[in-house]
């Protein structure tokens, strides 16, 4: 993939910009990076961290020739692309949290929201977006993540550090993109799920329902086993990790 990088000091949210880019033609490959957010978002309507310096928010405006079922896929090679540049840059056991997060030791390093936007004529234009806490913010997480979230490097920010991460992050994402659609990352991404086999809640609205996660399966969606003894395949939605 051709990239054209563009670059911002602060902005509302990556995402939202990308995706008005990419509603005036913006070309496939236009990556909208800032040093900091003011609103960035999660999946679910979460909100994102997103203080200035310590962290990588990217979005990415991509334009597959893709049925919008497999549109989950983008969300996919992402997390796969993810783990293998945590991997090669930094020490810890980094896993793949079902369906969007790379997780550290336990805690959340980095989060991904693809937003589509599908017409008649199928899969228009998807923005994906990527948050990496890259360096522990300067006086710690806020209190209300301080216990789930976590950065990928032990050390404060590093400049070349944050070039480097996003160079190689770039070159991975663009490597597996050219497969996109052929289901050659689902092994990789199931070797190295953090919840397989693990006891989950699956979240309903307000309701939590305890389960057990089973396997991922080839598109990407998730079998779990209810406590009643009922299978259920999970497409999206949100689990969290019982403890
Ligand atoms: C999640 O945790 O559910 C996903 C978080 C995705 C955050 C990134 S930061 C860059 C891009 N812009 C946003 O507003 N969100 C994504």
């Amino acid at each position: 993939m051709n990239y054209k990088i563009l670059r911002y000091d602060c902005v509302e949210s990556t995402n939202t910009l990308a995706k008005a880019l990419a509603k005036e033609g913006a070309c496939e490959g236009t990556v909208i990076i800032a040093n900091k957010q003011t609103m960035g978002r999660g999946r679910l309507g979460k909100s994102f961290f997103s203080p200035s310096e310590t962290g990588l928010y990217m979005s990415i405006i991509l334009r597959p020739s893709l049925p919008p079922e497999k549109a989950v896929e983008i969300t996919s090679l992402a997390a796969v692309a993810l783990l293998r540049t945590v991997k090669k840059l930094s020490d810890g056991d980094f896993k793949i949290k079902w369906v969007n997060d790379i997780y550290k030791n336990g805690k959340k390093v980095c989060g991904i929201l693809t937003e589509s936007s599908i017409t008649a004529s199928g899969l228009e234009y998807a923005v994906l977006g990527i948050g990496v806490n890259l360096f522990a913010p300067q006086g710690g997480f806020p209190d209300e993540i301080k216990n789930i979230a976590d950065s990928v490097f032990e050390c404060t920010f590093n400049k070349a550090k944050k070039e480097e991460f996003t160079t190689l992050l770039l070159d991975e994402i663009s490597l597996l993109y050219n497969d996109i659609g052929k289901n050659r990352y689902v092994d990789e991404y199931r070797e190295n799920s953090y919840i397989t086999g693990k006891k989950i809640f699956v979240l309903k609205g307000d309701e939590k329902i305890p389960a057990r996660a089973c396997e991922i399966l080839d598109d990407y969606s998730l079998s779990v086993t209810l406590e009643s003894g009922e299978k259920a395949v999970l497409s999206s939605g949100d689990i969290s990790i019982r403890v």
